[in-house]
């Protein structure tokens, strides 16, 4: 049995869908409030068979405060590919991103190092790997100006994986760049591909993007390789978001965005609150998510490639099949219609 945790998130469901399509069992992590009618229909852009799939998901609601929870959703499970976080880059939610980043990693780990699992994946993020070029150590309840919570819950995170590595858990981590996926369009990191259509305002920075079905296939394939204690990050293209935003756009038939530079940004900060109340996305302008989107976070997946010799889908190919599916899902069309 495989425990995929996230399983209801935009990478999570596709790693559940390609592992069950390999026949595999999987028992599927949600929780009582998440959408599973958006998750089956989302499987109707990956596959012909999508319902067929979908009915063969064991779901089970996993709390990572509840032992019990934690107990109960690892039995019988020998790999677990942990996908689950809060990605957010909304200040108001900053405590809830290390929340459930650490503790969920912590408390899994532990459960997992009692039970008989043998394998494990964590989906980490290649802001990480920026963190470790400039060899700098992160900590807990500090306020880092060029970090977000998010990228020190996955510092944390991945520290603790190390250590369970070295205690005798097989683990391994991956650290995907921005990934280009479908379904789950109002809520965590799609709400991001989301901004590019609904806001004609972009940033001077860049970053590096992959599509949701290369995650998938390098996760379980590193899985499936016995590759352990080892981490590799999961790049198809590095672009400007200026670049991204005009491609999706353009495929939307939406005018060419504003670059909105670093200084303006800055200037602005002082005003987000009341910038805010006209527009909620100006609430994000905080330090560490200005010198996010200002700044090129660019990584290459040369380690990747050259280990289990894979090729990803570049830039426009993912625009053009992810982005086809929003705009089936906007205009409510018949969702395989894009297949
Ligand atoms: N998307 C990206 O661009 C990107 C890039 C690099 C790395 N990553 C990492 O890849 C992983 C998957 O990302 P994603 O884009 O699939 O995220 P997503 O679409 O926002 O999905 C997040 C998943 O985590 C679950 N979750 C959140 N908080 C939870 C909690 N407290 N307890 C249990 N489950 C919880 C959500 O469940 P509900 O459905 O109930 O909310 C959902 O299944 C994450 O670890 C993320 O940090 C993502």
């Amino acid at each position: 049995m495989i425990l995929v945790t996230g399983a209801t998130g935009l990478l999570g469901r596709v790693i559940t869908l390609e592992l069950i399509k390999k026949g595999k069992k999987v028992r599927a992590c949600k929780r009582s409030g998440s959408d599973l009618s958006d998750v089956r229909k989302s499987y109707h852009f990956y596959t012909p068979k999508a319902d067929f799939f979908f009915d063969q998901i064991e779901w089970v609601d996993i709390d990572f405060n509840k032992h019990q929870s934690l107990y109960a959703s690892l039995k019988d499970v020998e790999e677990v590919y942990h996908c689950a976080a809060k990605v957010s880059f909304d200040p108001k939610d900053s405590e809830e991103v290390l929340e459930t980043g650490i503790t969920s990693t912590r408390n899994l780990l532990r459960a997992c190092m009692y039970m008989p699992v043998k394998k494990f994946l964590f989906v980490s993020s290649a802001a990480v790997l920026n963190v470790n070029k400039k060899k700098i150590e992160l900590q807990i309840n500090q306020n880092y100006k060029a970090y977000s919570s998010y990228v020190v819950s996955k510092y944390i995170s991945e520290k603790m994986i190390w250590q369970a590595y070295k205690e005798g858990l097989n683990t391994v981590i991956i650290n995907p760049g921005m990934i280009i996926g479908s379904g789950n369009w109002k809520k965590g990191n799609s709400q991001m591909l989301n901004i590019f259509v609904t806001s004609r305002f972009t940033f001077s920075g860049g970053t590096s993007c992959v599509d949701v079905r290369d995650v998938a296939t390098v996760a379980i394939n590193l899985m499936e390789k016995n590759i352990f204690g080892e981490r590799f990050c999961i790049s198809s293209e590095n672009i400007l978001y200026k670049d991204l935003s005009t491609r999706i756009r353009r495929m939307m038939g939406l005018e060419k965005p504003i670059v909105c530079p670093k200084i303006l940004l800055k200037s602005l900060k002082p005003l987000r609150l009341i910038l805010g109340m006209i527009d909620r996305k100006a609430r994000f302008l905080i330090d560490e998510n200005i010198e996010f989107v200002s700044e090129r976070q660019y990584y290459n997946s040369k380690k990747i490639k050259n280990r289990i010799h894979c090729s990803f889908y570049s830039a426009a190919e993912s625009i053009k099949f992810h982005y086809g599916n929003y705009l089936a899902y906007k205009s409510g069309k018949k969702l395989n219609e894009n297949l």
